[in-house]
């Protein structure tokens, strides 16, 4: 039988130190290889190596950087390994040890100043973006959710994103661009995608545009910064919803913008304003579906904003972050698309469609207004990704963000249905379900008032954590609710977070009960 040839086994790749920081000095009386040893020694006494993956260089490597010989490279070596400090594995290299004696890592701690008493002046600008976060919680990003089923809001379902697909495009831009996706790029955007999107849009959001006026920005949010800052003194007012996106607060004070709520009714933001509320300079809304109370602004109220944004020399800002995903009737147009004052800037982002890591959104800018966006986003960050602003141009053309948007408008529709389904008959004697025409969250409304902490509790002792609606308010005083996403998780993982959700109530339901019953 012919003998199978040993596959090779496959060499872990290990990080070499670089040791760039060693000076051997010649004119010195200490001997070069203990010069080496002894800067070697104290790199790898800072501990940050410790981890028994950290591979040193070849003594030919160390040799050639150092200008020195090998046998003096080898000296300081053997010395090393003499002293616990590397360890050698036959075929793989040198590695520093597994554990460096805690003797070592401690013996000469490079000096500490005295701290100092005074607190750190942090500018008026950090300190005025409301977030509570510290620390590590900003690992979990805006939305605050890991990996796990969490029914929170706002996150799409990127296990449906079509990975190969967009990998195969990318590697085919890649092979027709070459080096022409690799260096700076055009501060407005690549521009066969701002033709695309201008397309997609006035098709699909029955916008009024052309290329000229549309920008690639890295996601709503930087669409709204850019807008703020082309259109806004600092200090100037900016209307916004209220409850309101919690980035658009965030965004918006890191630009220095005034920030006034405005309440929201049945038919979207409230127009009347007291004498004493400065007029704005911009109104920021998500006419499509409210975030987060879903509601679709009426037609009237579009037109009553749009003549108030003429008379006062303002600009709408309309985010249309999820307006792909309607479910009850024909969408409405996009607010831009009515306007024919050029008071609207119209922004959208791929974050819902495709997935939220690619940071890719895009504006209709007003033309007057082009230039002046286009500034500051060169100021900002120059320009997103073009590798990536290719392979979604390639994307669109090609129709696979068409038939993306139609699989996960379906998918979409199925898991709101067995969402609103299952959560009336596990939770419906708790919560009342407000179900929005669009969008990936739904309002639960807390039946009795008072479980609201002890269900902002339980959510969070279980993993399940819908966003409080009052975490979303400014002033505005709502009855206690909660707002759940439902879009990322199957059917399975939702009925089994509901049951959880459902059972941790119940259970605390009956061990009051008990309590009741013993006292
Ligand atoms: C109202 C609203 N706008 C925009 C976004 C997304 O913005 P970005 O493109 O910055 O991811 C979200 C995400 O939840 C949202 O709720």
């Amino acid at each position: 039988m012919p003998r199978r040839k040993s596959r090779p086994e496959k060499r872990r790749r290990r990080s070499i130190i670089a040791f760039e920081m060693i000076r051997l000095d010649r004119t010195s009386t200490e001997p070069l290889h203990e010069q080496l040893f002894r800067q070697i020694r104290d790199e790898l006494k800072s501990g940050r190596f410790s981890d028994g993956s950290s591979r040193l260089p070849s003594s030919r490597t160390l040799a050639t950087d150092q200008g020195i010989s090998r046998s003096t490279v080898r000296l300081a070596l053997s010395k090393l390994h003499a002293e616990g400090y590397l360890r050698s594995k036959s075929g793989s290299g040198t590695f520093v040890a597994n554990l460096l004696p805690e003797t070592f890592l401690t013996a000469d701690r490079p000096k500490t100043y005295e701290p100092i008493q005074r607190p750190v002046r942090i500018s008026d600008r950090a300190r005025a973006i409301p977030d509570a976060r510290v620390g590590n919680q900003f690992d979990l990003g805006a939305t605050g959710a890991g990996p796990g089923v969490s029914l929170v809001a706002s996150i799409p379902a990127v296990d449906e994103f079509p990975i190969a697909v967009w990998e195969r495009l990318r590697a085919q831009v890649l092979a027709k661009k070459g080096v022409n996706l690799l260096r700076y790029s055009s501060n407005r955007g690549d521009a066969d995608l701002r033709k695309a999107i201008a397309a997609y849009l006035c098709d699909f959001r029955a916008a009024q545009c052309q290329p000229d006026q549309i920008l690639i920005v890295a996601g709503m949010q930087q669409a709204m910064l850019v807008s703020a800052m082309a259109v806004l003194n600092p200090g100037e007012a900016a209307w916004i919803e209220d409850p309101c996106y919690q980035q658009t607060r965030r965004t918006l004070s890191l630009a220095g913008v005034k920030i006034v709520p405005k309440a929201i009714d049945t038919h979207g933001i409230v127009i009347a304003r007291s004498p004493k509320e400065p007029l704005p300079r911009m109104i920021y809304v998500t006419p499509s579906h409210q975030f987060p109370l879903g509601i679709t602004m009426s037609f009237q109220r579009r037109t009553d904003l749009l003549n108030f944004a003429r008379a006062h020399n303002a600009f709408i800002f309309e985010d249309d972050y999820d307006a792909e995903f309607r479910f009850v009737g024909p969408p409405l147009p996009s607010l831009q698309g009515i306007d024919n004052a050029s008071r609207v800037i119209y922004a959208g982002t791929v974050s819902k469609i495709l997935c939220p890591s690619l940071r890719l959104g895009y504006i209709i800018a007003p033309e007057q207004l082009v230039d002046s966006f286009v500034k500051i986003r060169s100021a900002m960050d120059q320009h997103s990704s073009p590798i990536e602003q290719a392979t979604l141009a390639r994307f669109i053309t090609e129709g696979f963000f068409l038939s993306h948007i139609k699989r996960m408008r379906k998918i979409y529709a199925e898991r709101r249905d067995f969402f609103i389904k299952q959560f009336n008959e596990l939770l419906g004697d708790r919560f009342t379900l407000q179900v929005p025409e669009a969008g990936l969250n739904i309002v639960a409304w807390l039946k009795r008032e008072e479980d609201f902490p002890m269900i902002k509790r339980i959510t969070s002792e279980i993993g399940v954590r819908p966003s409080a609606l009052s975490f979303f308010c400014i002033q505005a005083k709502l009855k206690p609710a909660f707002v759940f996403g439902f879009a990322a998780w199957t059917p399975t993982q939702i009925r089994e977070s509901l049951v959880k959700l459902a059972s941790a109530l119940r259970n605390h339901d009956r061990d009051l009960g008990y309590g009741r019953q013993s006292r």
